[in-house]
């Protein structure tokens, strides 16, 4: 087994590789004055069975290029099995068409990973389940939610409501709040997709005198968040916590999450937390061992559902 990684995260990589005690391959990647992508493998991978570990950071069309180089760097060069290994997924947004004349992004990134050569998709928290139909190959997806359940369970949630901030995450609060035995409240939010603003129509649950826990797959620009948070403590919500699995904190996301009302923001290290990102408020929890161990399994032709089960 080989992995290798691009420039989006190597730390995380680099503890994928300390939990598995093999060494990060080495390879080179960098850009031509004229832009473009240049990748060398340094290391011989014939008939080896190769991970590709890279994140949709920004800029994120740079890193998606970036891995479909080394994917199609890696087949020339004679591996028998290169899975890419996304813990946040690249346009996972746009998994619709929602509106006329639109792309499927998300879709075309399945056809572009297919077409560099990928054999198989390991991923986190996909922004929807059908994305795993976009594909072809065998798609797995692991979930952070069970590292996020275990952290917040620690800290004792009696008289605490798990919160949907909008329809479309109903269903994983719902896992949530099965999980952390806790009553679940849903936000009617609309989005306006020109201007990527959120508003909060209803709120469907009793959060009054409560402390809440808001679960969303991702925080981005931050807005639903907040408008969550106005929301709840108009409604007389107490404490307020979020939890999410990708950090991807665009923009002033992180100054507008330091100023909310929020305790705390628990994320994971799908994406890098660093320099402005790192914010008092938010705290992350490494995904490492949980893709550690998947890739092993895969690695080793091993099921993946025992730890599928254990993470919901
Ligand atoms: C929306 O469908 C997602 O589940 C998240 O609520 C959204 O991506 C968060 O984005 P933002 O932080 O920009 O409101």
């Amino acid at each position: 087994m080989k992995i290798f990684c691009g420039r989006s995260n190597p730390e995380l990589a680099r503890e994928i590789c300390i939990y598995l005690g093999i060494e990060l391959g080495k390879c080179i990647v960098h850009k031509f004055k004229n832009d473009n992508t240049f990748v060398r493998i340094e290391e011989n991978v014939r008939g080896k069975d190769v991970f590709v570990i890279q994140t949709s950071a920004i800029p994120v069309n740079d890193y998606l290029m970036e891995l479909l180089i080394m994917i199609d760097a890696l087949k020339h060069a004679s591996a028998s099995r290169v899975t890419a290994v996304l813990p946040y997924y690249p346009y996972a947004r746009s998994d619709k068409k929602d509106q006329p004349r639109i792309s499927i992004t998300a879709r075309l990134v399945a056809d572009l990973l297919e077409t560099a050569g990928a054999d198989r998709v390991l991923t986190m928290n996909l922004h929807s389940e059908q994305i795993q139909g976009f594909f072809r190959i065998p798609v797995d997806q692991l979930l952070a939610s069970p590292i996020l359940c275990d952290y917040f369970s620690k800290s004792g949630l009696e008289n605490f409501i798990v919160v949907a901030p909008d329809a479309g995450s109903a269903k994983r609060a719902e896992k949530y709040a099965l999980t952390l035995g806790l009553p679940m409240a849903v936000l009617d939010k609309r989005r306006d997709p020109l201007n990527d603003t959120v508003e909060i129509f209803h709120i469907i649950g009793d959060v009054k005198g409560k402390d809440a826990i808001v679960f969303d797959d991702e925080i981005a620009t931050g807005g639903s968040m907040i408008e969550t948070a106005n929301a709840l403590i108009e409604q007389g919500a107490r404490d307020l916590h979020a939890g999410a699995a990708h950090a991807v904190l665009c923009g002033d996301a992180p100054r507008k999450l330091q100023e909310s009302p929020y305790k705390q923001i628990v994320v994971t290290n799908s994406l890098p937390v660093e320099g402005e990102k790192k914010i008092k408020k938010i705290k992350v929890l490494s995904v490492a061992p949980l893709f550690g161990e998947a890739i092993r399994r895969i690695h080793e032709g091993k099921s993946l559902s025992e730890l599928l089960r254990k993470h919901l």
